[in-house]
């Protein structure tokens, strides 16, 4: 696990001062252009998720929009488990579940089908990063009101000085560490 990622951790493109100046904006698209990256990619979370949750069936792989969809539909499949995506607001049909988190300005709503995770489902999160920690917080608030069970939130990256993970309601993986040195200097 710790060899595949270094070699994703190499693929990763920074971006000095995106968005907005003093932040390293760190790009994982360029795993999804190399089959041989994406799969390793894919890979690293199954052999994590096996081997933290060896005698549980992982029933559901919850993705957030946009760049948790890059992947989490990829490894839902791998795991031989569902894939239920959570929306931002105005964009699923039927009964909904809505949880608020923070943005930069103001707040924003993610969704969920009320029916899409049936009670006491075993499910992952699963997004890029870890940042703030309000996303993600909002999506197990989500989870929760379908009476799903959190078993972990997992994300590629995460900005451990940010100490989103203190926010969240079940243990947090995250596959890349060592992001926080580089983006530091640059803040
Ligand atoms: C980014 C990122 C995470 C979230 C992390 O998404 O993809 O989802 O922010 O931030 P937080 O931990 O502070 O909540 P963003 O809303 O920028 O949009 P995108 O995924 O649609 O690109
Ligand atoms: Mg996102």
């Amino acid at each position: 696990l710790q060899e595949i990622a270094a070699e994703l951790k190499l693929a990763l493109h920074q971006y000095p001062n995106f968005p907005s100046e003093g932040i390293l904006f760190e790009d994982f698209l360029p795993i999804f252009r190399n089959p041989s990256l994406f799969n390793k990619l894919v890979r690293a979370f199954k052999l994590h998720l096996e081997a933290t949750f060896p005698n549980q069936t992982i029933d559901y792989i919850v993705g957030l929009e946009s760049r948790g969809f890059l992947f989490g539909p990829s490894l839902a499949l791998a795991i031989n488990a569902g894939f239920v995506p959570i929306r931002k607001k105005g964009k699923l049909p039927g009964k909904l579940y809505s949880a608020a988190f923070a943005k930069e300005y103001g707040q924003d709503f993610f969704e969920i089908q009320a029916e899409s995770i049936p009670e006491g489902s075993n499910v992952v999160i699963v997004d890029d990063i870890l940042a703030t920690g309000g996303s993600a917080k909002a999506a197990g608030e989500l989870v929760q009101k379908c009476k799903g069970k959190i078993l972990e939130f997992s994300f590629v990256m995460e900005l451990d000085f940010l100490k989103g993970r203190d926010k969240l309601p079940a243990p947090t993986f995250t596959l890349l560490s060592g992001q926080t040195e580089s983006l530091k200097k640059s803040s």
